[in-house]
């Protein structure tokens, strides 16, 4: 299988991201090629330790590095102040200075405080993203957005930081549970929604080969995503503008997420359904058509992905979504998708107009 190298243009911090079926065994190889120091912190959690983590600290010892491994707790809700500062503990109490880095070895939860901590730790030292699911392949790996969450809302701390290099290795995928996995697809569906039509079209051409997380097939969504949103961050790094159409299928799906209490829905499972309702809202617009409407519930539902809003009042969405950290004082910035490959962001005023189109009830 070949390995693709996507470059993330940006001027003195660019950066390049290689997808490969075998990439792990390399990535000592391409740390040193990147003139990274000689001290290496692994961040990493218990399960993602038990699967990867020997041939990826083999991987840095046999290019010469010396290598601090970091265990933190695996999941969500300890992607918090309290973990980050155990992870300073460690690096000091290992002695790294400026000329060390870190290696963020796991999901988008690892990635993102590994990231934080590598952008706050003595001012800032390099950092290596090594993504093992697939939305962190995709999505969180890949623009240097950084963080923790607080107890008053996810990803409220954090920095723009981008990392030296992402390495992926697509076979990593195999052990990752098949919900998990739907959520990474879902974030890839949303690049083709509003972005790449032929992503689009080759995700539903290839339904079941992606499902079965065929190599090629996944080489081709990974690629073509993380070539999508390097795209995007390119042109806006920080989210002055355009960046926002990232968040296509986001604004309703972290209502789904904050009234369901974080539980009932993975994350890519809460945009499916976001999606599913930006679709038929923007067809209502007349942007799209019933047609493109039918493809994109079709697809979700092909990757068995959810579609359907939880049933919750409309004052109740209104609320969650007028909490939503993106809304401005005058309304909620919306992403609509114009036909399928295409975007359209407005500023929408009429929230309960908005559910009442979705089909909420009063
Ligand atoms: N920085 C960004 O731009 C960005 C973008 C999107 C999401 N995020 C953040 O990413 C986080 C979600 O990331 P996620 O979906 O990767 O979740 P996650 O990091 O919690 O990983 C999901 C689960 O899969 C396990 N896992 C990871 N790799 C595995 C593998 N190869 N085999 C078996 N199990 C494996 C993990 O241990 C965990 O239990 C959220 O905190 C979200 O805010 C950040
Ligand atoms: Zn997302």
């Amino acid at each position: 299988m070949t390995e693709e190298i996507i470059t993330v243009g940006l001027a003195e911090r660019s950066y390049p991201i290689r997808i490969g079926s075998q990439n792990l065994a390399q990535l000592g190889f391409w740390c040193r090629e990147a003139a990274l120091g000689k001290q290496a912190a692994l961040v990493t959690n218990p399960t993602i330790a038990a699967l990867y983590l020997p041939q990826v600290r083999d991987s840095l010892v046999a290019a010469g590095f010396s290598v601090t491994v970091i265990e933190i707790p695996d999941g969500e809700q300890f992607k918090s102040a309290a973990t980050l500062m155990t992870v300073y503990d460690r690096l000091i109490d290992a002695g790294l200075d400026r000329g060390a880095f870190i290696v963020a070895l796991g999901g988008g939860v690892v990635g993102d405080i590994a990231g934080y901590a590598a952008a706050t730790y003595l001012r800032g030292i390099p950092f290596v993203q090594v993504p093992t699911t697939l939305l962190a392949q995709v999505d969180s790996s890949v623009g240097g957005k950084t963080g923790i969450n607080h107890p008053k809302g996810k990803n409220l701390i954090g920095a723009f930081y981008q990392p030296r290099l992402v390495v992926v290795d697509t076979s990593t995928l195999d052990t990752l549970p098949a919900r998990e996995y739907a959520c990474g697809l879902a974030e890839a569906v949303k690049y083709g929604i509003v972005l790449d039509a032929d992503l689009f079209a080759f995700m539903e051409a290839n339904a079941a080969g992606v499902l079965a997380k065929d190599k090629t097939c996944l080489q081709r969504v990974i690629s073509t995503s993380c070539r999508t949103k390097a795209s995007v961050v390119e042109k806006d790094e920080r989210e002055g503008g355009v960046r926002a159409v990232l968040n296509y299928g986001h604004t309703l799906g972290h209502a789904v997420e904050a009234l369901t209490g974080y539980r009932q829905f993975l994350h890519g499972e809460a945009v499916a359904i976001g999606m599913a309702q930006a679709a038929r809202l923007s067809e209502a617009r007349g942007l799209a058509t019933t047609l493109d409407t039918e493809r994109i519930l079709q697809l979700l539902q092909d990757l068995n992905l959810p579609t359907q809003l939880p049933e919750f009042s409309r004052t109740a969405y209104a609320q969650a979504l007028s909490h939503d950290k993106k809304k401005r004082d005058e309304g909620v910035n919306f992403v609509f998708n114009k036909g399928i490959g295409n975007f359209s962001i407005n500023l929408v005023t009429d929230l309960k107009g908005l559910l009442q189109q979705c089909g909420v009830g009063e």
